[in-house]
Order: structure tokens, then C-alpha cells, then sequence
């Protein structure tokens, strides 16, 4: 049995849940979740009341996912509105620069509330309206956070694009949610080097509808090209612009935001999330999970691209009336000792990063850490991908002094907010175990292939959950059936979520990875497929297979197979180029580690590519193939053994 740690005695006593309240909660909202989440509901500002709570068909060929639905609200209402009349002098969001000698800024909720406003009016003016979508693709920088709150309060959808994206993927998202407009800044500054966002939405709108607008902020001033029929200046129209905006009546289930995110097949496709559910579970997983309190200073180091970044640095603090702090930079920038500096700095009491950072961190030694005082830290957090046991307890001792709960949180950009935890006062954490659903989740594993749920402990299989929560997404944009087909058809009557998992023998659950094509690198989601399509729509490449491999550091590696057309030489040169070749047409984080030229893939005989061979040759547990007598050509599979990168 691994090692548990349980709550500090005085982090039971004070936390907002103890063990017996979980307890009393979490079956509360099981037994009857319309009574729990009319209640919970009511921790928003409603324009309109609702009367009714919870609407949802998980049925394949009726799914539809419906909450508070006769009500209406304003997010921006709620993250800014409500709390100038208490706190509007109180630091809303703590901005911290890529380069640790320039000042960082301290944005009160009065200020975020004239910036809004007026980022509001600038998007009005350039005739965005209700249901319009809007495109951000922006630094982290405030304007940022404005873009998104500026848009939730004229009712517009907005759809961020990390701003590591290529040209290629930020045009294909801008067509794909036909988005009057995109905002972006001339240029991103990250750890010391600028990335030029304007020069790439430029190439990025050539592709695109010539009635697309760019609202162009600037941040580091550097020179950018200018078309006047289609770029606009944010700093010249906000300074013009009024501070005045009436927000937007919104309908609980009018879409808030769309996010892209990977999937096991085809390109990207856009998570739609509510405005009236999603605020109610964001807000409400930030206090409880975090365990946040009046004045505390909170700490996502994610990026507004990410859904973490969506529900954790915006929507879910700053509806809660708390300081969140906003990080432009890297963890290793100027060196290994930033991170640790910015929260000595800023007196920082939850810190919420992925354990992709923590192990990279961890090989730099413990003098980065050590020469901070982390005292105020009093809560730690984990997102996006398994922790291993090693950095769990680096972080637990090294970071938290042994003084701090380390919430290991599983969700997805599809759930909205947290589905799995312990939660600080209430659970005896174990490393690497996401541990407990929060209140109304109920977790089911299911066993494989026939789907049958699989009851007791100490068992393992695939994760569904069984009923909706507010947070949950409520389609794919333009294409509800995709949605359907994803979600809810392998599991009939479940949400499928695509993750394995063990419930262990105490009833805890541990994640064991993604049970299809969708890999995490660097705690960033990646589907193997969009890799493939950028490798063969190379003219030297034929075919194409990816799969993930395990990584010290990134937690998995990309690993490429690469069939070259005929007549082309496999050489050092031309893996650089592909490699070149993928950051270009995705983006830096979908760059190959591993590629190995394969004469053929190994195919079934009706010329279906058998991935779990070449998962198991990247892994280097060629022992363990499994049956390949089904194989078109088995032979194959002994030339890529023979010329596996991963020994
Ligand atoms: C993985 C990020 C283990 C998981 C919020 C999931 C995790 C995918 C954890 C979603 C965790 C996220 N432990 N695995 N604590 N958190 N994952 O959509 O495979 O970027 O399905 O959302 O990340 O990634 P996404």
C-alpha cells in the first residue's frame, strides 16, 4: 500500500470541507443533485431566478445537457460587477512580466472593471454582438483576461488560441467558429525571446474571410505590418472608448466559450461550454478544492489557451472575489528560481502547476528553491497529467516544507473544472492518486470491451461517469454529433472520458493514462492523428504513424514512424526538416522527439494500422507485442524493432 498523508490537524479544522462534510456533501449530492445544485446554484447572481435545475439525456441520438435553464446571468456581471460595491480597491489580478526586473501590476477590481467596460464598447463598436464569436489570441498579459470578460459581457463566444499555435492552426480555429474577430498583441515575450503574434495572424488571416477584424494590443511595441482595412488599435480605441457597458442578459445555456481541444480522430474539435453551469462549478471547485479564503493570493501558472487557464486563472477566482495571479513567463526564466521568486514575491498561498514543470524543476536542484521563502504557501496543486511519486514528494517537501496538501486534480477541458481530488481538509492524500469525485460526480469503471461496470475496489478499467454536473461541455461547435459519437456512444448511457483507471482497494482512484489515440506532452493534449496529417502532407512523406512513449520529463514523447514516398533517402537532414515541418504547421508543442523511417507499418489485412505494436516498440516492450499473426506482413514488425529510437 503506498505512503498517505493525511490532513494537517489544522487544516481539518479550518479548511471549507472536513472529512465528515465531504462525507455529508458528496452523498447529499448523489442522492439528489437537483436539491444539492439548486442550492449551490445560488452561490452566482442571477438576473432572472431559475426554477429548474437540472434537464439531461445521456441517451446516444438525444444527448442533451441542460442546466438552470430558465435562468439568466452575466458572467462578467459576476466576476467584476458584484464585488465593486465590497472590494473594488482590492487587488482583482497580480501580473507578473516575463522579465523579472520589469514592474509587475497589481489590477484592482474597480480597474478590471473599467478595462472590461471599455474592451466591451471597443468589440461593440467593431460590430460584435450576442452569439458573435471572437478569436483571443494573446500573450499573458491583462488584456487577456479583459478580451475574455469583454466578450462574456456583450454576450459574445469566445474561443482562445494558445498563442504557441502556428499560423495554420490559429486559421483553421478562426474559420472553424467563424469569428468576426481576433484579438492579439504585436508581440509575446517568453522566457527572453518574442514571438511574433501579429506577424502569424497575419498569416494566419490572409487564409481567412476578408471580413475578419484585428484588434491588435500592444505590448512589447515592436514593429508590426498594418492593414487598415482590417486592423484595428486596441490602446488608441480603449483610451477612447467609455467606461460604461451594460452587460448582457444571458440565457444559463448560451454558450460562454468554445476551446479547441485534441481528440483521438480528425482535427481539433471546438468544446462548447454554458455560461450559467460553468460558472456555478468553476467558482465553486476554486473555493472548495484550493480550499481559497477571503485575501488568500492565488497561483495558476497555466495559460489562458488551456482550459485550466479558462476555469483557474479567470472565470472561477475572479467570480469568487479573489486575487489571482496572472504569470507572462517560464518556469525557468531567467532561471530554475522563478517560480519560487514570484511567489515569495507576491506572498503567494495556493500554487497550481503540472507536474511537466515540477520534474523539470526537480533536476535543477533544490538551491532554486531553497534560497525562497515560501512560507506563505499554505496549499499545492497538480494538473494534466499522471505525478509520479518522485516529484509528488519533491514537491511536498521541498515546495511545501511537508506544511502543505498537494491537490492532485483530474479533469478536462471537457468537464469544465475538477472531477477527481482530494480535497485539503478532508482527505489522507496519496501520491499520484487523483483520490476522491467531487460533489456530484459519480465515477463508474467500466470493464472494456463490453462496458460492463465493474463494482468493488481494487479493480481497474476504463472511466465513465455516470450522470452530468454543471461544468460538463454541452457540444462540439457546429457539430452535435460528433459530440454524441465521442462521448456517449462506446458507453451507452455514460459519459465516456476516454481515461483508464484503477480504483484502488480503499475505493481511491488513480488515472492510468488515455485509453485512445490522445497523447499528453508536457501536460499539453495531443492527438497522435494531427501529427500524422502534418507528417504526410509533407511531399517526401507517405505515411505516417504516431504514438506517445514515455518521457522523464514531458511524461510522454512524441515518436514518429515515417514511410517516405519512393525513391526518397531517409537522412539527418530530412528528420530535421519534418521536425521543422510539424512546429510549423501545428505549433512548438507538437514538435517530434523520436522518428524512425519505416520501410512499412504494421497493418491488419484489411489495412488498418495496428497501434498497439508500434506503441509497444516506442515503449521498448517489444516482448510483450501480443498477437501479430493477424498482420498483413508480420515481417515488418521485426525491421521497426530493429531500428527502434528508444533503446
Ligand atoms: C489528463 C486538462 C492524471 C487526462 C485539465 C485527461 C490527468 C487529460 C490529470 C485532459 C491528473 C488531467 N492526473 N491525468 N490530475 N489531469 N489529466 O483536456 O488524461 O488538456 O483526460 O485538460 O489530461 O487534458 P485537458
Amino acid at each position: 500500500m503506498s505512503d498517505t498523508f493525511p490532513p494537517s490537524a489544522e487544516m481539518a479544522a479550518n479548511a471549507h470541507v472536513d472529512a465528515a462534510k465531504y462525507d455529508q456533501m458528496y452523498a447529499a449530492s448523489i442522492a439528489d443533485p437537483e436539491a444539492f445544485w439548486g442550492e449551490h446554484g445560488k452561490r452566482i447572481d442571477w438576473m432572472t431566478p431559475y426554477t429548474q435545475v437540472k434537464d439531461v439525456s445521456y441517451d446516444f441520438g438525444n444527448v442533451g445537457i441542460n442546466w438552470y435553464a430558465d435562468g439568466t446571468l452575466n458572467v462578467s456581471a459576476n466576476c467584476v460587477d458584484r464585488h465593486l460595491a465590497t472590494r473594488g480597491d482590492q487587488t482583482a489580478i497580480i501580473w507578473e512580466p516575463d522579465s523579472p526586473t520589469d514592474p509587475s501590476l497589481h489590477i484592482t477590481y474597480n480597474q478590471l472593471s473599467a478595462s472590461v467596460n471599455k474592451m466591451a464598447n471597443v468589440l461593440k463598436d467593431l460590430g460584435v454582438g450576442k452569439g458573435d464569436r471572437v478569436v483571443i489570441y494573446m500573450p499573458m498579459i491583462p488584456e487577456a483576461a479583459y478580451a475574455m470578460l469583454a466578450s462574456a459581457r456583450i454576450g459574445a463566444i469566445h474561443s482562445i488560441v494558445f498563442a504557441g499555435f502556428s499560423p495554420e492552426a490559429l486559421a483553421a480555429r478562426v474559420q472553424g467558429s467563424e469569428a468576426k474577430v481576433v484579438i492579439t498583441a504585436d508581440e509575446a515575450p517568453r522566457g527572453g525571446r518574442n514571438t511574433p503574434l501579429k506577424a502569424n495572424a497575419d498569416k494566419a488571416l490572409a487564409t481567412c474571410d476578408a471580413s475578419v477584424q484585428c484588434l491588435v494590443v500592444r505590448r512589447t511595441g515592436g514593429e508590426v505590418a498594418w492593414d487598415d482595412a482590417r486592423d484595428r488599435d486596441y490602446n488608441a480605441l480603449s483610451a477612447a472608448a467609455s467606461d460604461v457597458c451594460a452587460p448582457e442578459e444571458m440565457n444559463a445555456e448560451d454558450p460562454l466559450f468554445i476551446l479547441y481541444t485534441s481528440g483521438s480522430t480528425g482535427m481539433p474539435k471546438g468544446v462548447v461550454h454554458s455560461t450559467g453551469g460553468y460558472i456555478v462549478y468553476a467558482s465553486m471547485t476554486h473555493e472548495i478544492v484550493f480550499d481559497y479564503k477571503d485575501g488568500d493570493i492565488f497561483w495558476c501558472t497555466a495559460d489562458v489557451g488551456w482550459v485550466t487557464g479558462h476555469s483557474y486563472i479567470v472565470y472561477g477566482p475572479l467570480a469568487n472575489g479573489a486575487t489571482t495571479l496572472m504569470f507572462e513567463g517560464v518556469p525557468t526564466y531567467p532561471d530554475a528560481s522563478r517560480f519560487w521568486q514570484v511567489c515569495e514575491e507576491h506572498k503567494v498561498n495556493q500554487f497550481y502547476t503540472a507536474p511537466t514543470a515540477l520534474r523539470a524543476l526537480m533536476g535543477q536542484g533544490n538551491s532554486f528553491v531553497e534560497k525562497c521563502d515560501l512560507s506563505s504557501l499554505r496549499l499545492l496543486g497538480t494538473v494534466g497529467e499522471p505525478i509520479n511519486p518522485e516529484a509528488w514528494n519533491w514537491y511536498n517537501e521541498i515546495v511545501g516544507g511537508g506544511r502543505c496538501p498537494i491537490v492532485d486534480t483530474w479533469w478536462q477541458t471537457e468537464t469544465g473544472g475538477h472531477l477527481m481530488t482530494p480535497l485539503p481538509g478532508a482527505h489522507a492524500m496519496k501520491p499520484g492518486s487523483a483520490m476522491k469525485p467531487f460533489f456530484g460526480i459519480e465515477p463508474v469503471v467500466l470493464e472494456p470491451t463490453t462496458g460492463a461496470e465493474i463494482e468493488g475496489n481494487d479493480v481497474e478499467g476504463v472511466l465513465c461517469i455516470k450522470d452530468s454536473w454543471p461544468g460538463q461541455m454541452r457540444t462540439v461547435w457546429g457539430d452535435h454529433e460528433r459530440f454524441e459519437k465521442t462521448y456517449f456512444s462506446d458507453y451507452k448511457g455514460y459519459y465516456f472520458t476516454g481515461d483508464g483507471c484503477k480504483r484502488d482497494a480503499d475505493g481511491d482512484y488513480w488515472i492510468t493514462g488515455r485509453v485512445d489515440d490522445v497523447i499528453n506532452v508536457s501536460g499539453h493534449r495531443m492527438g497522435t492523428a494531427e501529427v500524422e496529417s502534418a507528417l504526410v502532407a509533407h511531399p517526401k512523406v507517405a505515411e505516417s504513424a504516431v504514438v506517445g512513449y514515455p518521457h522523464d520529463i514531458k511524461g510522454q514523447g512524441i515518436y514518429c514512424y515515417v514511410t517516405l514516398m519512393g525513391g526518397e533517402e531517409p537522412s539527418e537532414e530530412l528528420r530535421k526538416e519534418l521536425r521543422t515541418w510539424v512546429r510549423t504547421e501545428i505549433g512548438p508543442i507538437a514538435s517530434p522527439d523520436l522518428i524512425q523511417w519505416a520501410p512499412g507499418l504494421p497493418k491488419t489485412r484489411s489495412g488498418k494500422i495496428m497501434r498497439r505494436i508500434l506503441r509497444k516498440i516506442a515503449e521498448n516492450d517489444y516482448g510483450a507485442l501480443g498477437d501479430t499473426s493477424t498482420l498483413a506482413d508480420p515481417s515488418v514488425v521485426d525491421d521497426l524493432i530493429d531500428n527502434r529510437m528508444n533503446r
